[in-house]
């Protein structure tokens, strides 16, 4: 695939993914879908990549989906161009390995919703968050109405679908919607230092931390706790040995794979 708006470098086990269409403030279109549909399985496939980090060029992270595009849709096409996005942010929560969102700026509509796929969410201390889809006469289509409230509870929610106001980082940050802020220029800094700390853990054990949780949430909480069990399990059959001895015997775990 020839990428031209999601830019990619890979160093340290950190695949950085840049959206980079900053004359429309990176409006998610169909060639941004067909991009993201590309490089999902083909960052989740390379083994020198361990963690992704989403962030955006210029003053925007993401101002929402296409209004140019959109303008022209149909019933069906409207439903179609949703369940895409759906189905691609989706994809990137069943990834088995931890994507963060590093929101330079505006993450609006589209864009705030790409965040929320995101396992967790920096933020520079000028993003502006928002679900501003009402001011259009439409709703969010790639799920912020069932992220959002599980995200950050049905009344912050729906304050922000329902008023389209746009919130700074810090109002984020107190809402949950962000883990934390951080200067404009510490930001890329900050997300890699995360993705590295990341990184170093027990692969497994990270990848089966991030299964389990999006998988339980969906779930009632017996059916949680008896993935988390079986999990657990299964790390003995694998790098929990090396984890555990390494801790015994005072020495940094060497990880394989
Ligand atoms: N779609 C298409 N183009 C967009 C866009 C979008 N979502 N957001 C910004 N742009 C374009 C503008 O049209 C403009 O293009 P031109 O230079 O060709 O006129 C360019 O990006 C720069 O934008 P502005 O001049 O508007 O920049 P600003 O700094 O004055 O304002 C802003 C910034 C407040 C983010 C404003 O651009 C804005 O309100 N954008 C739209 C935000 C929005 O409504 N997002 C939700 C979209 S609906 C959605 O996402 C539905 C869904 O869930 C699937």
């Amino acid at each position: 695939m020839d990428y031209q708006i999601l830019k990619t470098s890979v160093a340290d086990g950190i695949a950085t993914v840049t959206v980079s269409r900053p004359q429309a403030l990176n409006a998610l279109n169909s060639d941004f879908f067909r991009e993201m549909d590309a490089l999902i399985p083909e960052l989740g496939g390379r083994d020198d990549v361990k963690v992704l980090i989403i962030t955006g060029e210029g003053k925007a992270f993401v101002a929402g989906a296409d209004i140019a595009e959109m303008v022209r849709m149909t019933r069906a096409q409207g439903q179609e161009f949703s369940r895409w996005g759906q189905q691609t942010f989706r994809s990137l929560e069943l990834l088995p390995k931890p994507v963060i969102a590093a929101v330079n700026g505006f993450a609006l509509g589209g864009g705030c919703e790409l965040a929320l796929a995101c396992d967790f969410r920096i933020a520079s201390s000028k993003a502006k968050f928002g679900q501003p889809e009402v001011n259009l006469g439409v709703i969010p289509g790639y799920a912020a109405t069932q992220r959002l409230p599980r995200l950050i509870g049905l009344g912050n929610a729906l304050y922000l679908l329902l008023t389209a106001e746009l919130i700074g980082a810090e109002e984020a940050l107190r809402m949950g919607l962000v883990q934390k802020v951080v200067e404009p220029d510490a930001l890329l800094p900050a997300a890699s230092e995360i993705a590295k700390t990341i990184a170093s853990k027990g692969p497994q054990a990270v990848q089966n931390v991030k299964r389990v949780a999006r998988q339980g949430i969906l779930t009632d909480f017996a059916a949680g706790c008896a993935l988390e069990s079986e999990a657990f399990g299964s790390l003995f059959e694998g790098e929990a040995a090396e984890g555990m001895r390494a801790f015994l015997e005072k020495r940094p775990p060497k990880w394989g794979g």
